[in-house]
């Protein structure tokens, strides 16, 4: 299946099994807004159970707060939100259509890659066996051109990026001949800074009223509350932060479903450290969060680091985990060294001493941080394309089945009466009121057995159990396990034991090295 089938499909799957509906959908939709369904917001939230668990029940040195939306004005100013939270905008006068001038030259290097890849493809095509791809791109005449004007273009577009030279970026998408997806013309307006942070009013009189944001990170909270965490804590440096929370932003353009919304969910854990140590650190905290990903089992080919080669003023290292989404490698996390820059920031601003003082140096510093930052959506948005597939059965049927980790699906066990008489959906539910309060159980009786297998194949239930007529006298039921299709009868007394271990959360912890 074409890539963009996958995704296409996923986007109507989370909507048909109620895992994730366009907000105010009876309204006909509010932009890059959406809600979790009764099936999305169990994935979701144990999707924020295994960050959780693996952070601060993992980490002796890591707690939990959950800070307010709303902060003092002042914090974004001093953390550089207010002035220098911004993206790029240009409009295109023929069809009124506003881009973000960064994203059409991202998609302009996207499409020199792609350029060469098609060579490559070609390439391997036309040799067969015989083909090194690796001295084919270093002396192919076609992959150079097109590779030296890649480079030049990311160069030109890295230094315009960083001195933030409007006239630049709009003087690029001039010379790149970049045409307005939707009137094709090259009517371009000048480059504007458009600050994405959401604001609003706080108070109820006119002079009262003051200005607040919604919060675009929530790395802030975390940052202001340092003090109190490590006093009211007794924390000692090194140890972290974590949070998970809501964060929004005005997105110019947000596409690709949850992929990029405008309000969102984050997890984030700023982790304070001596300075001097961040790089080790650092490095530290990109194999730890690497090894989560991959601890998932969809394939350490799905992921790649991705470093920054320029970096903000303050930051001295920062890394994106990758993931492959159907369309293309895509940021899911962000793993920056933060320097002292917030923490500094913020004690300026406020004018209170955000000092530690070290027992062991005998001195005192402004703690330097490692920030590990994924996004939620993203998260729930990778984990939904890798599981979605479509097999192919014997009887020539198609199903289609979310391959989901065991821990992170909604339902871990469907129990099902054969028929809806005879005392079955009385042992059924029986079975249900003993094993929910181990695991999350779902009791179906509605249309065959088939059907019903379907329906849980299509919600990623790992296991079902059906209780028929022998089942009454011999304690039995057939356990049919959603990958394999394989059935087997087991006793009832046995159930907890052969599905607990695999879906808990702490199952996936335990394979965390
Ligand atoms: N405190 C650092 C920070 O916020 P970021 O790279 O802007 O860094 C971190 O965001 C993560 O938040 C991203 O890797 C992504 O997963 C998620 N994220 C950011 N903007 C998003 C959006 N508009 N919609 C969904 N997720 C988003």
């Amino acid at each position: 299946m074409a890539q963009e089938d996958v995704f296409k499909k996923v986007v109507s799957h989370c909507k048909e099994y109620g895992f994730v509906f366009p907000s105010s959908d009876i309204y006909d939709g509010l932009g890059a807004v959406y809600d979790y369904g009764q099936n999305g917001v169990e994935l979701k939230n144990n999707i924020k159970q295994y960050w959780w668990q693996s952070m601060v029940l993992m980490h002796e040195n890591i707690v939990g707060i959950d800070s307010a939306i709303f902060m003092h004005p002042t914090i974004w100013k001093a953390s550089g939100h207010v002035d220098a939270f911004n993206d790029p905008l240009i409009d295109n006068l023929d069809s009124k259509k506003r881009y973000r001038a960064d994203v059409l030259i991202e998609d302009q290097l996207a499409k020199y890659d792609e350029k060469i890849e098609k060579e490559v493809a070609k390439a391997r095509k036309r040799f067969g066996e015989s083909f090194d791809e690796e001295k084919y791109r270093e002396t192919s005449p076609r992959v150079q051109e097109e590779l030296q004007k890649r480079e030049a273009l990311h160069e030109r577009f890295s230094k315009a990026m960083n001195d933030s030279n409007l006239e630049e970026l709009r003087q690029i998408i001039i010379d790149e001949e970049i045409v307005c997806p939707i009137s094709g013309t090259r009517n371009w307006t000048e480059v504007r800074q458009f600050n994405l942070m959401f604001k609003t009013e706080m108070g109820s009189t006119a002079e009262g009223a003051f200005t607040v944001y919604l919060r675009p990170e929530t790395a802030q909270g975390i940052f202001v509350n340092y003090l109190n965490v490590q006093k009211t804590g007794r924390m000692k440096i090194p140890f972290g932060i974590a949070q998970i929370g809501k964060a929004f932003r005005n997105e110019i353009v947000a596409r690709q479903f949850i992929f990029r919304m405008r309000e969102f969910e984050q997890m984030e854990m700023q982790f304070f450290i001596k300075p001097g140590t961040e790089l080790d650190w650092f490095d530290t905290w990109r194999k730890t969060r690497m090894a989560w990903h991959q601890n998932l089992g969809f394939g350490a080919e799905n992921y790649r680091f991705h470093d920054h080669d320029k970096l903000a003023h303050y930051a001295n290292a920062a890394t994106d985990i990758e993931f492959r989404m159907p369309f293309g490698f895509k940021e899911v996390e962000g793993i920056h060294s933060r320097t002292n820059f917030d923490l500094s920031q913020h004690e300026a601003y406020s004018g209170k001493s955000i000092k530690y003082f070290d027992p062991e140096l005998k001195e005192s510093y402004v703690p330097y941080v490692i920030e590990t930052s994924i996004g939620v959506d993203r998260m729930f948005l990778s984990v939904m394309c890798h599981s979605y597939c479509e097999e192919q059965l014997e009887n020539g049927e198609t199903r289609v089945v979310l391959k989901l980790p065991a821990a992170l699906a909604p339902v871990k066990l469907a129990v099902m009466p054969l028929v809806k008489k005879d005392g079955l959906p009385e042992e059924a539910r029986k079975i249900i009121d003993d094993l929910k309060f181990h695991f999350n159980c779902q009791y179906d009786e509605k249309d065959s057995i088939g059907k019903r297998y379907r329906r849980q194949d299509a919600v990623g239930t790992p296991y079902c159990a059906t209780v028929d007529y022998d089942t009454l006298n011999d304690g039995c039921v057939t356990l049919r396990y959603r990958d394999t299709m394989q059935q087997e009868r087991v006793k009832i007394s046995d159930l907890r034991g052969i599905i607990e271990d695999n879906v808990t959360i702490t199952s996936l912890l335990k394979k965390l090295k």
